[in-house]
């Protein structure tokens, strides 16, 4: 359960109860968690609020409200008290806590409030562009992406994961007509291409596109062609699509990512009878020969005003375009209650444009539906700018993958020299594997995705701080207890967990916040929280095993209950994020 939502919906009655003139003002108590520990797990602030309105001092009304809260909660709480001005501050019993950690342990799905069944999301993440290879932005686009979507469904929502890929354009006709004329035999050979081959096309395509007027000419009938759906030149389109995706699948597998495509050119059909929906409604304007939508508050720099474009002036439609048809499809087709779309911070104004396009238009009612544009931040080399490989080429995201774990694998060498654990080869080469990918993934889960990150390996390998490693090594030690029952044939009895020591309390109180933590997600789209949640469970947990004996203690089985609770929470957690645990490191 929500701890703090439960508090939120206990103090609000609270108030209500103590002055009733309340119910007009349709007040919420405001609940958030404590910055130190000194003032209780939780404190309620609103009492300094409502000094205007019930017109009494804060602390008379703090009071009141806590009298009434005390009725309410009864044991629930050990303390409440009015602090300062009017602050109050709470912390639940031991046995409260003592009873969401039961509850945890007898739930699969750990208690969490399926608030959301039933709620649609469509989530559009990773979204390359075919024949071009994937940047480090589609990589953020990629495991951002696919966190959110996991943790939405955690929390009973209904996912659909599209990968709205840029596989439609003019761009095509270059590739078509290239393809045709020079390279003939990848169409009788399509498995001897491979993308980076048609990258080579493309860039040797464009260049000849911009000065064989000819070339240009072929380009554009191939356009034309595609777009009329001739035989040839879908055969040579569907083909490139191929080679992109197999090369797209390689990544999408080392990552583990669930996507199901749906680009740019599933909506190719719905693309006239979208812009002439819009001309009947009399919003699209012509700007130079171009038909525009203007929408209020969007300017240039210059105080004019921003054409939102849905068809250039020699007929062609373009990337606003198709995400006008595809809102409408998510909308009123896929039915979705909530749309998210995760990209580089730079598409933030085309996606504003767009949701307020969609407004306009009358097809999105910002009441009904929720949008949001999941905006991140560059990628950085250890030089602080724009992260590019030594040669200045933009690295390939296979070889970034391969290098963190190769990184990995000569970290775990040396210190299984070191220390001797007694890892062969083969799982080391294993771990090496989990440790480089997830990494990659933490690194960039961990910071606030709005910022930009810096991107090296050495800081993402360490095994201090807030980084995988120090997660999955976390989750070794957790798991390591089972090994010893078992290796000195203990048998724990199940019991209900009981908390005596204060590191025990604090971990249960950590513990029984997973879901609050998840319910954030689900609020702001921050993942970097979930893993603050991980990383404090995993310090929390190892003070607790620092405080309080486990094995062979009278309390024993009690505190293997909270171990085993610590265990699943964190495994849930990483999982979430998309980390593979290890039972050995
Ligand atoms: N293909 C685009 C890019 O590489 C991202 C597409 C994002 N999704 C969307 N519906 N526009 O930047």
């Amino acid at each position: 359960m929500n701890l703090k939502r439960y508090l939120k919906a206990q103090f609000t009655k609270a108030f209500l109860d103590a002055f009733p003139q309340l119910a007009t003002e349709n007040f919420e108590a405001e609940i958030t968690q404590s910055t130190q520990s000194s003032f209780g797990h939780y404190q309620c602030n609103s009492a300094m609020k409502l000094s205007k309105v019930l017109r009494l001092p804060p602390q008379k009304i703090a009071q009141a409200a806590l009298d009434a809260a005390k009725i309410i909660l009864g044991d629930e709480l050990a303390t409440l008290e009015v602090a300062g001005p009017g602050f109050m501050n709470i912390s639940f019993s031991t046995a409260m806590l003592e009873s969401c950690c039961n509850k945890m342990l007898q739930t699969p799905d750990l208690a969490t409030d399926k608030t959301a069944s039933h709620q649609k999301v469509v989530i559009d993440f990773s979204s390359p562009n075919i024949a071009k290879e994937m940047h480090v932005g589609h990589l953020r686009s990629t495991i951002i992406g696919e966190s959110i979507a996991r943790v939405l469904s955690f929390l009973g929502y209904d996912v659909l994961r599209l990968n709205h890929v840029g596989d439609w354009g003019t761009a095509f006709g270059m590739l078509i007509a290239y393809i045709k004329q020079y390279e003939p035999s990848v169409i009788s050979d399509p498995d001897s291409a491979e993308l980076p081959r048609l990258v080579q096309f493309y860039k040797t395509a464009k260049a000849k596109f911009d000065e064989d007027a000819n070339f240009k000419k072929q380009s554009q009938l191939e356009v034309v062609a595609l777009q009329g759906g001739e035989k040839e030149a879908l055969k040579i389109w569907t083909l490139i699509c191929q080679i992109s995706r197999k090369s797209y699948q390689e990544i999408y597998d080392i990552l583990d990512i669930d996507l199901n495509e749906r680009g740019e050119s599933f909506y190719n059909p719905y693309l006239k009878s979208t812009i002439e929906e819009l001309e009947q409604k009399g919003i699209v304007e012509i700007s130079d020969g171009a038909k525009c939508l203007f929408l209020d508050g969007y300017t240039n720099r210059e105080g004019e005003a921003l054409p939102f474009m849905l068809q250039k002036s020699d007929g062609g439609f373009n990337y606003a375009t198709t995400d006008m048809a595809a809102i409408k499809h998510r909308i009123f087709e896929e039915k979705g209650d909530w749309l998210i779309y995760v990209t580089d911070i730079g598409q933030a104004t085309h996606f504003a444009m767009l949701f307020k396009a969609a407004e306009k238009a009358g097809w999105l009612n910002p009441q009904k539906t929720r949008v949001d544009h999941v905006p991140f931040g560059l990628v950085l080399g250890p030089d602080g700018k724009k992260f590019k490989t030594r040669s200045g080429d933009t690295e390939r995201l296979i070889d970034l993958i391969h290098t963190a774990v190769e990184k990995a694998q000569a970290i775990l060498e040396a210190r299984e020299e070191e220390q001797g654990r007694g890892l062969d080869t083969e799982q080391i080469t294993e771990i090496a594997n989990a440790l480089g990918v997830n990494a990659i993934k933490y690194a960039d889960l961990s910071s606030n995705r709005i910022h930009d990150y810096q991107f090296s390996y050495d800081r993402m390998l360490q095994f201090e701080g807030n980084t995988a490693a120090f997660l999955m090594y976390a989750y070794v030690r957790i798991h390591g207890i089972k090994r010893q029952l078992q290796e000195k044939g203990i048998v724990a009895q199940t019991v209900p967990v009981s908390l005596q020591h204060e590191s025990e309390i604090a971990l249960a109180l950590h513990l029984a916040q997973f879901n609050e933590s998840l319910d954030s997600i689900a609020d702001d789209l921050l993942p970097h929280r979930l893993c603050e949640y991980l990383y404090l469970l995993a310090e929390k947990y190892n003070a607790f095993f620092r405080d309080c004996r486990v094995i062979g203690s009278e309390a024993q089985d009690q505190r293997l209950q909270l171990c085993e609770l610590s265990e699943r929470v964190l495994k849930q957690g990483m999982q979430l994020l998309g980390l593979k645990t290890v039972e050995r490191m």
